[in-house]
């Protein structure tokens, strides 16, 4: 039985004071919520703020990027040993809007879950495909590809520590959804995938989450899909009470 996770994904906004607003919220909405996995991934700048508004509580802090290096001169860029030094145990690697404005590709991609696992955080892979492509019906080559290389190399406790994210990129910040039936499919594509790069066992544990414009009104029929083990959640995040009432979706 995989448990469900729910994880925020709160994108460039919010400066610190609203973003300790806005997690203090959330753990009051989520402390009898314990059988679900909660992770709040603010930006660089409030992780330390967030921490600290999240401590003792079973809510998880999340980063939204890293640098694959250790240390060393890369201008600007965040590793992985800094994110534990803020306590984060998640970080999302591979989000489509890193892939379209910042080009990040598969194997970037890759550099960064190996180096994540490395350091003992738990990476949230991100795949999608685009509109175009969905309508070129290339979702599952598409899709396929993303994961093969993104995950190239795992060894099996690997595999069974990462979490993906299935993100229709025609989806996110729309407001069009996957109906529950498109991200099933997907999903279930996924671990198969999945169980021919390792094994069947370990893409039975592997969570897939759903993202791309989930909110409380859609979240229960999409969670209660057999593949669909948690959410990303963009804009419904950025306000506690539907953030909260997705996680009780999830229950
Ligand atoms: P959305 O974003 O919920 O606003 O569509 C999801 C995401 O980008 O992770």
């Amino acid at each position: 039985m995989r448990k469900k996770i729910i994880a925020g994904n709160w994108k460039m906004n919010k400066l610190t004071g609203e973003a300790a607003e806005l997690a203090a919220a959330v753990k009051a909405g989520c402390a009898a919520l314990s059988d679900v996995d909660v992770v709040l991934c603010p930006t660089f700048t409030a992780l330390k703020t967030v921490s600290d508004v999240i401590a003792g509580s079973s809510i998880r802090l999340g980063a939204q990027n890293m640098h694959w290096e250790k240390d060393g001169a890369y201008t600007g860029e965040i590793s992985a040993g800094m994110l534990r030094d803020l306590n984060c145990q998640f970080v999302i690697l591979g989000h489509s809007e890193r892939r379209q404005y910042f080009h990040e590709t598969d194997a970037i991609v890759n550099r960064k879950v190996r180096a994540a696992l490395a350091a003992n955080l738990t990476p949230i892979v991100c795949v999608g495909e685009l509109l175009e492509q969905r309508e070129a019906n290339q979702t599952e080559e598409v899709v396929t590809a993303q994961v093969t290389k993104s995950l190239a190399g795992l060894d099996e406790t690997a595999f069974r520590r990462t979490v993906l994210a299935y993100e229709p990129v025609w989806a996110i910040g729309t407001g069009l959804t996957a109906t529950p039936a498109q991200a099933q499919e997907v999903h279930a594509l996924i671990r198969r995938v999945l169980a021919g790069m390792c094994n069947p066992g370990a893409a039975q544990a592997v969570r897939i989450q759903y993202g791309g414009s989930m909110k409380p009104a859609n979240a229960k029929e999409l969670l209660g899909q057999p593949d669909i083990d948690g959410g990303l959640i963009g804009g419904a995040a950025l306000d506690a009470k539907s953030f909260v009432d997705i996680v009780r979706a999830a229950l």
